[in-house]
């Protein structure tokens, strides 16, 4: 299968200036990331808040760039490319950020804050023709009719609305992948719904790949259905397969610890869940990390073995950064 963006050992360390007295601090946000999305597909990224899911969504999508490790797209290091290409290449992976008012501009319509993008991409396009791609585009939205929201300003919507343009806004470029930092986590209960199902509509239409980031493993597993999950702590990649699989049988402890820790109605899972006794409640460092394992203090199994550098096993289709998962999964 096609792959539309490969991250190849990716680091990303941010420097902290100390304050008054202090040393400046790096926080290594992320380590040794590794991580391919093939077209077509959707991939949810889940973890607590912190662990780094939107560093990486800025990564993948070209707005950071990591400190160290490889961004392809479509096979090629966009590090690489000259400015133009860069930037041509940068319209094929597109990002959806959290806060959709943040995202537009308050003084524009929403038409002129569509226009913009398109009036830039395509250069060659006619006033009319842009008109008609935002009225189609507002339409395959679920913005419809669309004349009722084109001179409209973004405070006049409605965030489930908003949300919808900035969904209109990442398709307008004809986009292989959309990354969504948790797009529902701040509007209506009752929308969250429809905007993943459009997510998953533009899934099925336009084949576009999406990265879905959450905390909430219940949407992850709603849209992601036939995809797969990555699950992330402090920075890394501790379980990463299919969704079905990982939420029937996680093999990492801390996936198992998010599992149990979400309440089910599906009887075939709650019986297979099993509390995990986490040692501590808090979220470890990003700071002064060790070589080994990064759940070694939270975890229930831990052992001087895990203080060593960790490689991923394979149970089935799952790859996971624990060594005692095998026996775990007994
Ligand atoms: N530009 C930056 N400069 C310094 N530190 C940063 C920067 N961006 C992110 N961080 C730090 O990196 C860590 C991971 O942040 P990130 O926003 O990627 O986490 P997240 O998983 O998206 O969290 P949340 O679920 O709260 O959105 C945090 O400790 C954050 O403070
Ligand atoms: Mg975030």
């Amino acid at each position: 299968m096609k792959k539309v963006v490969e991250l190849k050992n990716i680091n990303m360390a941010f420097e902290q200036k100390g304050k008054f007295l202090q040393r400046e601090r790096h926080i290594h946000v992320l380590r040794d990331v590794n991580l391919d999305i093939y077209a077509g597909e959707i991939v949810a990224v889940v973890g607590e808040s912190g662990c780094g899911k939107t560093t990486l969504g800025r990564i993948i999508t070209g707005i950071l760039r990591p400190t160290t490790g490889e961004v392809l797209v479509e096979g090629e290091n966009i590090y690489k490319f000259d400015i133009k290409k860069f930037f041509r290449t940068r319209e094929k992976v597109q990002f959806i950020q959290q806060d959709s008012y943040a995202a537009l501009n308050p003084v524009k319509t929403i038409a002129a804050s569509l226009r913009a993008p398109i009036k830039y991409h395509y250069r060659h396009k006619t006033y009319l023709q842009i008109e008609t791609q935002i009225k189609e585009l507002l339409v395959k939205v679920g913005l419809n009719p669309p004349a009722q929201f084109l001179s409209k300003y973004p405070h006049m919507l409605s965030g489930g609305q908003r949300q919808r343009i900035l969904m209109a806004r990442a398709i307008s470029l004809d986009p292989a992948l959309i990354v969504a930092d948790e797009p529902v986590s701040m509007i209506d209960v009752s929308m969250r719904r429809s905007i993943l199902n459009l997510m998953s509509e533009l899934n099925q239409s336009d084949n576009i790949s999406f990265v879905y980031i959450t905390h909430d493993l219940a949407t992850a597993r709603y849209i992601a259905q036939n995809g797969r999950i990555v699950v992330m702590y402090l920075g890394e990649i501790v379980e990463e397969g299919k969704i079905d699989e990982v939420i029937a049988n996680p093999c990492h402890p801390y996936t198992q610890a998010l599992i149990a820790t979400v309440p089910t109605p599906d009887p075939k899972i709650a019986r297979i869940k099993k509390e995990i006794p986490i040692k501590s409640m808090d979220l470890g460092s990003l700071e002064n990390r060790d070589e080994g394992c990064v759940f070694f203090d939270r975890c229930p199994y831990a052992s001087s073995e895990c203080k060593a550098k960790i490689d991923y096993l394979k149970i089935g289709d799952t790859k996971v950064k624990c060594i005692k998962a095998k026996e775990l999964n007994k």
